[in-house]
């Protein structure tokens, strides 16, 4: 979307003598949109006030002034605007008031430069839009998808899942998310526990299949061969090939719009030998599967790894947050 920035003048580019505020000039010029000044000067006043602007000017003279929403309705149909194509900063509060209450995105300048370059960073900088229904957005990914294992008295099936987190360390929870007409919901609300496999990125296209396929027409352990077992648990099933497993109880559900959050307390961890330096993953052995969305996945870039364990921590950071 095309945006321009408006500026108010006098109290903002100029001073009183018209006399160009550098910083502010040097602050909207890093934006490469269109400036455009609002002010209210007549004539005789734009000599005197805005002699040293050599950016396009708007004003109507008074008739009305900037205190006035009309005065901002005609600047945007004049301009064939909508109002949240207008980033706007002003010194008045009044004209600040009167801009926002017909929808432009308005910052109350008061002499911060700071606030000032943080309002035009967001909004120039950056897209805004409110969420549409049904519309899906990915742009929060990489995130990696595990792999979700149910089975009841008939079936064992396995899902991946990229919505899934750890939620406490004592006691160990660990939450996934479910679209509520998934064959693996159906079978969760009726199972006591369920498995969490976590697999290399070299499984991912076994990864991908199990995802775009549905235990409601097949059995995909039979389909695709897959490598599995029961663990300690009742009806737990298990990839062979995942590099960790969470054997978890399932302890709470909850219902939010199209999911439903499945949290379970890990009651058992299976952990492949190689995988540890420490407590965390040996990223020269095992190389985690990233997903985009919409059927992209990504892997590690190991060389990025960076290890700030020897920077010491800040005071407000206690030894009790650990
Ligand atoms: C990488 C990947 C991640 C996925 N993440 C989720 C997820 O977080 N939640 C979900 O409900 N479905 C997710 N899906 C979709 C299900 O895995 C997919 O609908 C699958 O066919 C369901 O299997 P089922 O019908 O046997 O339960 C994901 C699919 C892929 C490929």
């Amino acid at each position: 979307m095309k945006k321009i920035l408006a500026v108010d003048a006098v109290g903002c580019l100029v001073d009183y003598n018209g006399k160009i505020n550098k910083n502010i000039k040097r602050l909207i010029d890093k934006f490469k949109v269109k400036k455009i000044i609002l002010t209210n000067v007549n004539d005789k006043e734009k000599k005197k006030f805005l002699k040293n602007i050599d950016y396009q000017i708007f004003s109507l003279k008074h008739q009305p002034d900037k205190t006035n929403p009309k005065y901002f309705k005609k600047f945007l149909s004049q301009h064939n605007l909508k109002p949240n194509q207008l980033i706007y900063f002003e010194h008045n509060i009044k004209a600040v008031k009167s801009a926002k209450s017909i929808g432009i995105i308005t910052h109350h300048y008061n002499g911060s430069l700071k606030s000032l370059e943080n309002f035009l960073n967001l909004f120039l900088d950056k897209e805004q839009s409110i969420p549409k229904k049904n519309e899906k957005n990915f742009h929060y990914y990489p995130q990696h998808p595990i792999v979700i294992g149910v089975g009841d008295k008939k079936i064992s099936n396995f899902m991946p899942c990229v919505w899934n987190t750890a939620l406490s360390y004592e006691p160990f929870m660990y939450g996934i998310s479910v679209k509520k007409d998934r064959f693996t919901n159906k079978i969760l609300k009726n199972v006591k526990f369920f498995s969490i496999n976590f697999l290399d990125f070299k499984h991912v296209r076994f990864i991908r299949l199990i995802g775009r396929s549905s235990g409601k027409l097949i059995h995909k352990t039979k389909e695709f061969g897959i490598k599995f077992s029961n663990g300690l648990n009742f009806n737990v099933p298990i990839l062979s090939d995942a590099y960790l497993i969470f054997e978890c109880e399932k302890k709470y559900e909850k219902n939010f719009g199209t999911h439903t959050l499945f949290v379970g307390k890990v009651k058992m961890i299976h952990t492949k030998n190689i995988i540890s330096r420490k407590s965390i993953l040996d990223t020269s052995k095992i190389s985690p599967t990233l997903y985009l969305g919409a059927d992209h996945y990504i892997g590690l870039d190991k060389k990025s790894l960076l290890n700030l364990k020897s920077l010491s921590f800040h005071k407000s950071y206690s030894l009790k947050n650990k």
